[in-house]
C-alpha cells in the first residue's frame, strides 16, 4: 500500500510543505532583494580598484600638509572618473571629499555600513548603486574611496514592488497552497460524500453493496467502505432470513386454519349455527385475510416474481382509477381527480405499482368522511402523486409508523375498521423497489394526504 494513500500522511506532508514553502520564503527573500547590502561583481570590483590606484598615484607629489591639498583630491577624482560617475574619498576622520556634493548622504550611511569592511559591498538607491570602500594611501593613512552610478542591471519594477508589500507575498504563497489545499479537501469530500450518497440509499431500504467504496479515496476511506459494504452482506443476509421466515411462516399458518375452517363447518352441519360458529367463522376469516397479506409482502420482498419493465403511467393506473371512481360512487363519496395521470414513463413492476395506488385509495375510502382528492404532478423528472383525504388523519409523531407492518392507529383500532396494519407496508415496499419513495403528511383536506414519488424513465 502506497504511503501517500493514507490520510494522516497527506495532511501532514500537505501541511509541512506548506510551512516548509512560506518560512523558507521568509528567510530567503530578504537577501535576494538587490537593494540590500551585496557583493559587487568582479568587474565593478576591478575598476574600482583601478581608480583607487590612479588617484593614489595622482597624489603622490602632493604633501599633506600642502595648502588646500583635498583640492587635490578633487582634481585627482575629476580627472580619473568615468562619465556617469560619482566619486567621493571618505578621510581617516570621517570627512567627505567630492567634487558633487548631491547623494551625500547616502554616502554617509552607507559608509557607515561598511566602516572597517576588508572588501568592498554594493547597495542599491533607486536608479543608482554606491560600491566600496576601495583604498587610497595617502602620506601613510587609509582613505576611502566609494563609487556611484547608474545601475547597469536594474531589478524589475514588479520584483521591487512585490518586495515593498509583504501582504501580497502572503497572498501568493496562500494562492501557492490553494490547489494543493483544494485537492486535499477533494480528496476528503468525496469519498465522504460517496459514502453518505450510499448511507441514504440504504435507509431507503435500498440494500446492496457499493464497490467503488472500496476502490476509491484514501486508504481510511477504502477500509470504511469494506466495512460498510460488510455490514450490507450481513444486513442483507439477516433481511433474507427474516423474509424466508414470514413467508414460510405464514405458509405454515395456512394449513391449521384451513383445518379450523373445515371443522368449524363440520361442526356447524352437526350441532346447526351458534353464535359460537359464528364468531369462530369471524375470526377465522379474519385470520386468512391476515394471512393472505402476511404472504404477498414476504412474496413481493423475498421472491417477486414480476419483472421490471417501462410502463406508461397513464395507461398503468387507468383500471385502478376507474375502479375507484366506480367504488367512490358506491360508498357515496367524493373522489375528485383533480390532474390525470401524465403520459410519460416509468420502470416499475406494474402489478405491484397497481396495488400500492390501490391500498393507498382504498384506505382513503376506509378513513375519509367524505372527500377524497388524487393528484398526478411532474417536478424534475419525479413524478408526484398525492392522495388526499378529508377524515381524521395521523398524529404527527405516528406519520412515519404507518408505514410498518401491523402498525395501526389507536384510533383504527378503534373504530374496527378490520384492517390488519399491512396495506401501507406493501405499499411502501414496492415503491421502494422502484426506486421511489412513499411517505405521509397532513392533508390540505384535513386528513391525511399519502404523496408517492417515482423517477421517470428516460430513454
Ligand atoms: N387515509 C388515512 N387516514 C387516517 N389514517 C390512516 C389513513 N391511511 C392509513 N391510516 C392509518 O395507518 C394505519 C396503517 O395503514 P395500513 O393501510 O397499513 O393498514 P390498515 O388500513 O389498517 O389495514 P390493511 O392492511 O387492511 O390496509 C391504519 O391503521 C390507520 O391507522
Ligand atoms: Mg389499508
Amino acid at each position: 500500500m502506497w504511503v501517500f494513500d493514507r490520510l494522516t500522511i497527506r495532511i501532514f506532508t500537505i501541511f509541512l510543505f506548506t510551512i516548509g514553502f512560506f518560512l523558507t520564503l521568509i528567510i530567503i527573500i530578504p537577501s535576494l532583494d538587490s537593494r540590500n547590502l551585496a557583493v559587487p561583481s568582479e568587474k565593478a570590483k576591478s575598476t574600482g580598484i583601478s581608480l583607487a590606484s590612479s588617484i593614489q598615484h595622482e597624489l603622490v607629489n602632493v604633501p599633506k600638509n600642502s595648502f588646500r591639498w583635498w583640492m587635490r583630491f578633487v582634481v585627482a577624482m575629476d580627472n580619473v572618473k568615468h562619465s556617469g560617475q560619482f566619486l567621493y574619498v571618505i578621510t581617516p576622520s570621517d570627512q567627505i571629499i567630492t567634487p558633487d556634493t548631491s547623494n551625500i548622504d547616502i554616502v554617509r550611511n552607507f559608509s557607515e555600513l561598511t566602516n572597517g569592511f576588508e572588501r568592498p559591498a554594493k547597495k542599491i538607491h533607486d536608479t543608482l548603486e554606491i560600491i566600496g570602500p576601495f583604498t587610497i594611501m595617502y602620506s601613510d593613512e587609509v582613505y576611502r574611496l566609494y563609487i556611484m552610478q547608474e545601475i547597469t542591471d536594474t531589478q524589475s519594477q514588479f520584483v521591487s514592488f512585490i518586495f515593498d508589500h509583504p501582504f501580497l507575498l502572503l497572498l501568493l504563497t496562500m494562492l501557492a497552497s490553494t490547489p494543493l489545499l483544494l485537492w486535499l479537501s477533494w480528496s476528503l469530500a468525496k469519498p465522504a460524500r460517496r459514502l453518505k450518497k450510499a448511507a441514504d440509499q440504504v435507509a431507503r431500504g435500498n440494500i446492496k453493496e457499493w464497490p467503488e467504496l472500496e476502490k476509491f479515496g484514501s486508504s481510511e476511506f477504502k477500509s470504511t467502505g469494506a466495512s460498510f459494504n460488510h455490514m450490507l452482506r450481513e444486513l442483507k443476509r439477516m433481511q433474507d432470513l427474516q423474509q424466508r421466515l414470514l413467508s414460510d411462516i405464514s405458509h405454515e399458518l395456512r394449513t391449521p386454519l384451513t383445518r379450523l375452517q373445515l371443522a368449524t363447518s363440520l361442526s356447524r352441519r352437526k350441532y346447526g349455527e351458534t353464535k359460537e360458529t359464528e364468531r369462530i367463522e369471524i375470526e377465522s376469516k379474519k385470520l386468512d385475510l391476515m394471512i393472505g397479506e402476511l404472504l404477498s409482502l414476504a412474496r413481493q420482498q423475498y421472491a417477486n416474481n414480476e419483472t421490471k419493465a417501462p410502463h406508461q403511467i397513464a395507461q398503468l393506473w387507468k383500471p385502478v382509477l376507474d375502479n375507484a371512481v366506480f367504488e367512490a360512487a358506491q360508498l357515496d363519496k367524493s373522489l375528485n381527480l383533480i390532474s390525470y395521470p401524465p403520459e410519460q414513463w416509468i420502470l416499475c413492476y406494474p402489478q405491484a405499482l397497481c396495488s400500492a395506488l390501490e391500498n393507498v385509495i382504498r384506505n382513503a375510502f376506509r378513513y375519509s368522511y367524505q372527500k377524497i382528492e388524487v393528484n398526478f404532478a411532474i417536478v424534475n423528472e419525479w413524478l408526484y402523486v398525492t392522495i388526499d383525504d378529508d377524515g381524521p388523519g395521523v398524529e404527527q409523531q405516528e406519520l412515519e409508523q404507518i408505514f410498518r407492518p401491523f402498525y395501526r392507529t389507536s384510533e383504527a383500532r378503534d373504530r374496527e375498521s378490520g384492517g390488519t396494519g399491512l396495506g401501507l407496508a406493501i405499499v411502501a415496499n414496492s415503491i421502494t423497489q422502484d426506486s421511489g419513495e412513499v411517505y405521509a403528511e397532513k392533508s390540505h383536506l384535513g386528513g391525511l394526504r399519502i404523496v408517492i414519488k417515482l423517477p421517470l424513465y428516460k430513454k
